[in-house]
């Protein structure tokens, strides 16, 4: 492994802050799509990045991935923490999915904008305690 897990595990945190920057950003443009859309984009790939990094990472350090250890704290129970940090996560992911489906549609028909800031708007709550509750896992 090119870095030890302490690195990794601070690459991970400091991702998730520059994220978290251009999600900011990315939303202080959203009256400017040709700039809001990319920018949006690019924090969605850095969050993939970022859950394969925290996935290679678990491995390594517990021989068991994130992904598998998250499924474990359902099936056998975990810290009401571990429980936000997961769900919220999760939600994240199904945020991003949803803005780029009616993102896409308010970009090519002019429809569905409602949608597309109701889910914003839950999206930056997700998004919000997962990056807090992050600093327990
Ligand atoms: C989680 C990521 C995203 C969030 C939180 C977000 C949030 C927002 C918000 C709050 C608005 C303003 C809505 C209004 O007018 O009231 C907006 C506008 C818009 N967003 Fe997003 N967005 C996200 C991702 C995307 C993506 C991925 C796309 C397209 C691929 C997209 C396309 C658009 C478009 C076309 C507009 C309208 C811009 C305009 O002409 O005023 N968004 N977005």
């Amino acid at each position: 492994m090119m870095f030890d897990n302490a690195t990794l595990s601070l690459i991970a945190k400091a991702l998730n802050t520059v994220g978290l920057f251009i999600l900011a950003y990315g939303l202080s443009q959203r009256r400017r799509p040709r700039i809001h859309m990319p920018v949006m984009l690019t924090a969605f790939a850095i969050d993939v990045f970022n859950v394969i990094l925290v996935e290679v990472l678990a491995r390594s350090k517990e021989g068991k991935g994130a992904v598998e250890q998250a499924t474990s704290v359902f099936t056998e129970g975990g810290t009401t923490l571990q429980y936000v940090h997961i769900g919220t996560s999760f939600l994240c992911i199904v945020g991003y999915v949803v803005a780029v489906i009616t993102g896409t549609r308010l970009w090519r028909r002019g429809v569905g904008r409602t949608a597309h800031r109701v889910n914003a708007a839950a999206f930056i709550v997700t998004r919000l305690v997962s990056y807090v509750t992050s600093f327990w896992m």
